[in-house]
């Protein structure tokens, strides 16, 4: 293998730009050349291929964003356009693709295996840290601090107000960084996907703590936990109650912003081991850190298993909320 290929796919994340860089020199160290493909499956479509060297990754580890840029392409959805993207990087003498996004990143690259025999690794990068077969994805522990970060000032103004707070974190479908900052917060209600809990129950535990002494309540809602976000419970909870919550989306602020020094640390082993793996001649699979060692899943596992919340935290925040 003489040329790789490397882009980032799906939402951006905090580190990604971490796991570019890791992959350019890392793979440079190997004696390869490495392509930028940029903007995601737009660019493998459009063409839109950059030689990348040491340099050019320089000054990266800390921003967030991606520097490749990215997008959620619906042209390579279809045949057509996986077939364009193909071509593209068969022209361009690329051998071998590193993919860092989440699970429909991985779709679309074992499609591009499955159809065209285009050697492809992955590493998870996302906020939402719900790809199986990687304890933390890439950018996870960025938004939790953010999101955080945003939580504890909000519950200054709470106590002060002795208000009841309804805020809504990321996860359209999974609650990893609902969870996370809800123990984090001390929240009195943490709102998952995964158990959506009933507009007169959430009320209950807000009334409840209320009886317990407790002047002010935050509630952590994920994007995904109740139909219409925070905003939808906290009405429902209104109109069932009589509790007037105050409602703060705290949405993309949670993607921007520094990489923690975990998440710069994770994409530099994730990229190395993606280069690692093409070198080696393993492909079609997600590369992730398990137990603090680095993981192989095959594509196709990585997309159809549904990594779960960790069932005994969820428990604890609800302990802890007593
Ligand atoms: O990056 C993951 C994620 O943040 C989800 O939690 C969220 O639902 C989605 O992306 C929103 O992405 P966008 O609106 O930027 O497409």
């Amino acid at each position: 293998m003489k040329r790789i290929g490397v882009f980032t796919s799906g939402g951006d994340a905090p580190g990604m730009n971490a796991a570019i860089r890791a992959v350019v020199r890392t793979g440079t160290a190997q004696g390869l050349e490495i392509v930028g493909i940029r903007s995601g499956y737009e660019g493998m479509i459009a063409g839109d291929l950059i030689p990348m060297g040491p340099r050019d990754v320089a000054n990266t580890l800390q921003r967030g964003g991606t520097i490749l840029l990215t997008a959620r392409s619906k042209e390579f959805l279809t045949l057509e356009g996986r077939a364009k993207a193909a071509a593209n990087l068969k022209a361009a003498g690329v051998e071998g693709v590193v993919c860092i996004g989440g699970d429909g990143s991985y779709r679309g690259a074992l499609k591009l295996m499955e159809e065209h025999g285009i050697p492809v690794v992955g590493a998870p990068g996302t906020i939402d840290n719900d790809l199986y077969g990687s304890d933390y994805t890439i950018g996870f522990d960025t938004a939790v601090n953010i999101a955080l970060d945003a939580i504890d000032r909000i519950r200054d103004t709470a106590a002060s107000h002795s208000r009841v707070f309804f805020i809504e974190v990321m996860g359209r479908h999974a609650g990893f960084i609902a969870l996370e900052v809800g123990i984090a917060g001390g929240a009195e209600v943490i709102v998952l996907p995964e158990d959506p809990i009933p507009a007169p129950i959430c009320a209950d535990v807000i009334r409840q703590s209320n009886d317990k002494g407790k002047r002010s309540s935050i509630v952590v809602v994920a994007e995904g936990g109740y139909k219409g976000g925070a905003q939808g419970l906290a009405d429902a909870v209104k109109a069932c109650s009589g509790i007037e919550p105050k409602v703060t989306v705290l949405g993309h602020i949670q993607r921007g912003g520094s990489p923690t020094a975990m998440d710069r640390v994770l994409a530099s082993r994730l990229g190395a081991a993606c280069v690692d793996a093409l070198m080696a001649g393993k492909i079609g699979i997600a590369i992730g850190q398990v137990n603090d060692e680095i993981a192989h899943t095959p594509f196709a596992e990585a997309v159809e298993k549904r990594k779960d919340i960790n069932r005994s935290k969820y428990e604890l925040a609800k302990v802890l909320a007593l």
